[in-house]
C-alpha cells in the first residue's frame, strides 16, 4: 500500500495512556491500546520522541538518540510495542530531531569540555546574529566561558547541530538506521527545513531572522543525502518532513518522487489564519477566505507539480481545531465530522491527533499554573514584560498554548479520565466526562465516521491518488473541490459555518452517489441547501 492510501494517527506518549500510575503515558499504554486504533483502522501511528531527555521541550530536546527514556518504558517494551503493532497491521512512525539536541547531549557536554572534534558538530561564532529565537530571546547563548556563542533556534537548552560537518551528518544516519534495524518504518523529520544553515551567518530583521536560515539551497542536498545513506533503498519506508515557515516551490522539491527527498511535507499556513499579521501570540477569529486560499493554492500546486501533502488540523503544537474553526458551543459534533471530511478525501495524506477522533477539545485551564510548556510560559512573561496585563495574558495562553493538546487523552468518565489513576503530569480536560472513547463508542458518531472515512481511501483510489481542483473558490462559505481520475469525480463541499447556504451542484453530480455526509438526508437535487457546518461528498463515474 502507497503512502497515499495510508492514514497516519499521531500520539503524544506523555499522554495517551499511564500504565505503571506515575502520572506519565508509557509505551505499555499504546501497546495496551493497540487494538482500539486497530478498530479505528489507522496503518501507521507516529509517536512524539520517547528518546532520553531532559524534557525541558517535552522530548525534542534529545539527550541520546539511541536509548528509550525510562519514563515511557525500555527498549524491550519498545520492540514489544513495534512488534504487537505489526500483528495488526500497524507500523511505527518515529520522531526524529536531526536539528538540535539537548545541551545534556554528550556531544554538547565534550564540546563544551574543550573537545575540538564535537565542538564542530554545533554553530559556535563569536559574534551572535540578531536572530530571534522560536521560544523567545536571542537565538544564542554564551558557550561555556570561551566567549563564543552557540546558536539555539528553539529553547537554550537545544543546541543547533552543524550539518556542513561530514562527520556529524553521519552520526545522524547512523541514528536513523538504527530504528530502521529496530522495525521503525516510517519517520516525521522535527524542522528539517532548518537543517541547512549557510556557511556565513548574517543578521536578517525581517521576521526574527526566519528567512535567513529557513530553506537554504544547502537544505535539499542534505535531504537526498540523508535519503541516499538511510530509508531511500527502503520502499516501504514514509517519510514526511516538518516544515517550518516554508513555501509551495520549496515543498514542491522536498516531495517531487524523483528527487528523493521526502514523501511529504507539513506546512503550517492554513493554522496561522487566526494569527494577527503572523504573531501567534494574538487572538482574532480565523480568516476563512485566506484558508481557503491557501487550502486551494497548495492543493492545486501540490497536484500539478507531483507535490503530496501531509494533511492535519490538529498535533501537538497546535490548539484544538475545533476551538479554532467550528462553535464548538452549539456544533461539536457537525463540525469535528466536517473538518475530518475537509481533509480525509482531500490530496494528501491524513494524520488524525490522538482524541480528534473523539471530537476533544481544548482544556479550559482556569489557572497558569497549569500549562508545562516552555514555549508558553516564555510567552506569558514575554506578555507581560510588554505591557499585557495578567488576564489578557492568560486569555490568550488560554487560546493559543501548546498543552491545549497535550492534556491526557479522555479514555473514560472516571478519575483522570481513565488515563491514569494518580494526578497526571498535566491536567485534565474539563470536558472529559462529556467527551471519552467509552461513551463515544456506544452513543457517538465522531469515531464511526472517522472509519469511514479511512475505509474510503482505501476503497476508491480516486481519493488516494486523483487530482485537485478547486470548486466554488469564491463562495464565502463553502470550502469545496473536485479530485478526479480518469472517468471518476468526487465533489466534496464544506459549510465551514453555523449558517445555512444553498449551492448548485455541477450537473455531472446529479446521478452520482453520496459518499458520506455529517447529516442524515441522502437526496441529491440540482440545488443543495447544507446546513450548519454540513459536509457532502458526491461521487461519480
Ligand atoms: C517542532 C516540534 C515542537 C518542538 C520544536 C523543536 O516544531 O513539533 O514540538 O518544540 O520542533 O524541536
Ligand atoms: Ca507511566
Amino acid at each position: 500500500m502507497s503512502f497515499k492510501e495510508k492514514v497516519i494517527y499521531q500520539i503524544y506518549p506523555k499522554s495517551f495512556l499511564d500504565t505503571n500510575q506515575d502520572g506519565v503515558g508509557d509505551l505499555a499504554g499504546i501497546k495496551q491500546k493497540l487494538p482500539y486504533l486497530q478498530q479505528l483502522g489507522v496503518d501507521m501511528i507516529w509517536l512524539n520522541p520517547v528518546y532520553v531527555s531532559p524534557q525541558k521541550d517535552n522530548g525534542y530536546d534529545i539527550a541520546d538518540y539511541k536509548s528509550v527514556n525510562p519514563l515511557f518504558g525500555s527498549m524491550e517494551g519498545l520492540e514489544e510495542l513495534i512488534f504487537a503493532a505489526q500483528e495488526l497491521k500497524i507500523d511505527i512512525m518515529f520522531d526524529m530531531v536531526l536539528n538540535h539536541v539537548s545541551t545534556e547531549h554528550i556531544w554538547f557536554q565534550k564540546a563544551l569540555a574543550g573537545e575540538k572534534k564535537y565542538q564542530d558538530y554545533f554553530i559556535l561564532r563569536d559574534q551572535p546574529t540578531d536572530w530571534v529565537s522560536k521560544f523567545g530571546g536571542n537565538a544564542w547563548a554564551p558557550f561555556g566561558d570561551t566567549g563564543n556563542y552557540y546558536l539555539h533556534l528553539f529553547d537554550k537548552t537545544q543546541a543547533d547541530l552543524n550539518w556542513r560537518n561530514p562527520e556529524l551528518r553521519e552520526e545522524l544516519y547512523e541514528v536513523v538506521r538504527f530504528w530502521m534495524d529496530k522495525g521503525v518504518k516510517g519517520f516525521r523529520f522535527d524542522v528539517i527545513n532548518l537543517i541547512g544553515k549557510d556557511e556565513e551567518l548574517k543578521d536578517c530583521a525581517e521576521n526574527d531572522g526566519k528567512p535567513a536560515y529557513t530553506d537554504r539551497p544547502i537544505n535539499h542536498e542534505y535531504l537526498r543525502d540523508l535519503n541516499q545513506a538511510t530509508y531511500g533503498a527502503d520502499s516501504e519506508i514514509i517519510t514526511v518532513g516538518e516544515m517550518s515557515a516554508t513555501s509551495i516551490p520549496e515543498c514542491i522539491l522536498y516531495t517531487k518522487p524523483e528527487r528523493h527527498e521526502l514523501n511529504m511535507t507539513f506546512n503550517f499556513h492554513h493554522l496561522k489564519v487566526d494569527y494577527v499579521d503572523g504573531k501567534k501570540w494574538t487572538q482574532m477569529p480565523f480568516d476563512f477566505t485566506r484558508l481557503k486560499e491557501l487550502f486551494h493554492t497548495w492543493g492545486t500546486q501540490m497536484s500539478e507539480e507531483n507535490g503530496w501533502n501531509a494533511l492535519f488540523w490538529n498535533n501537538h503544537d497546535q490548539p484544538r481545531a475545533l476551538n479554532r474553526f467550528v462553535d464548538v458551543d452549539n456544533y461539536r459534533v457537525e463540525g469535528a465530522k466536517m473538518l475530518a471530511s475537509a481533509i480525509h478525501l482531500n490530496r494528501g495524506t491524513p494524520y488524525i491527533y490522538m482524541g480528534e477522533e473523539i471530537g476533544m477539545v481544548d482544556p479550559d485551564f482556569t489557572s497558569m499554573d497549569q500549562y508545562v510548556d516552555v514555549e508558553s510560559l516564555n510567552a506569558y512573561q514575554e506578555m507581560l514584560d510588554a505591557g499585557k496585563s495578567e488576564v489578557d495574558a492568560f486569555e490568550i495562553v488560554k487560546a493559543k498554548s501548546r498543552d491545549n493538546s497535550r492534556t491526557p487523552m479522555q479514555w473514560s468518565s472516571e478519575k483522570y479520565s481513565g488515563f491514569s489513576t494518580v494526578n497526571p503530569w498535566i491536567s485534565v480536560g474539563k470536558t472529559a466526562n462529556e467527551i471519552n472513547v467509552a461513551k463515544e463508542l456506544q452513543e457517538g458518531s465522531i469515531f464511526s465516521y472517522y472509519q469511514k472515512l479511512i475505509r474510503l481511501r482505501k476503497d476508491y483510489p480516486l481519493i488516494a491518488e486523483g487530482s485537485y481542483e478547486a470548486f466554488l473558490p469564491d463562495h464565502p462559505q463553502i470550502y469545496g473541490y473536485l479530485r478526479r481520475l480518469g472517468k471518476e469525480s468526487l465533489l466534496v463541499i464544506n459549510n465551514f459555518f453555523p449558517q445555512e447556504t444553498t449551492i448548485e451542484i455541477p450537473d455531472e453530480f446529479l446521478t452520482g452517489k453520496i459518499l458520506i455526509n455529517n447529516y442524515e438526508d441522502e437526496v441529491i437535487d440540482k440545488n443543495i441547501q447544507l446546513k450548519p457546518y454540513q459536509s457532502i461528498a458526491i461521487y461519480c463515474d
